[in-house]
């Protein structure tokens, strides 16, 4: 049929693929994978006492949010998961949040795990949210 984009060949396939991986992996390097629709609300209590309330775009990561916002939030790998500076604590409700995973847990330790601390590299913003930024990671 004239005008059908799902040709059904081979190369068509391959070429679907590739580019569901390019944007992937745009969407990784970029934060935005897991991206729900919709916004939500970020309170962010600063170390100084003050607070910045953010409306972020649904699957943005916490240490996006803040830095969009100006907010000094180490994160000293980069937010590659490997040194646990971008350490926040999560005020009252989490669900906002997506899930604690693995590499995440290793790194944040049992401690702060249990606090129910997230790393802000890794944390995505799923609905409304209050993080407190410490004085010292
Ligand atoms: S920035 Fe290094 S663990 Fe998050």
């Amino acid at each position: 049929m004239a005008g059908d984009r799902r040709d059904g060949s081979l190369a068509g396939s391959l070429l679907r693929r590739g580019l569901r991986r390019a944007r992937s992996a745009t969407d990784r390097v970029l934060g935005r994978e897991g991206q729900g629709t919709g916004t939500a609300r970020v309170r962010f209590e600063l170390p100084d006492g003050q607070s910045i309330d953010a409306d972020v775009a649904a699957g943005t990561r916490l240490l996006h949010a803040a830095m969009a916002e100006g907010i000094d939030l180490s994160h000293y790998c980069g937010g590659t998961c490997s040194c646990g500076t971008c350490r926040v604590e999560i005020r009252g409700d989490a669900r906002g949040l997506s899930p604690l995973e693995g590499r995440e847990q290793l790194v944040l330790g049992f401690e702060a795990m249990q606090r129910g601390d997230r790393l802000a590299c890794q944390a995505r913003v799923l609905g409304p949210v209050s993080v407190r930024i410490p004085k010292d990671f």
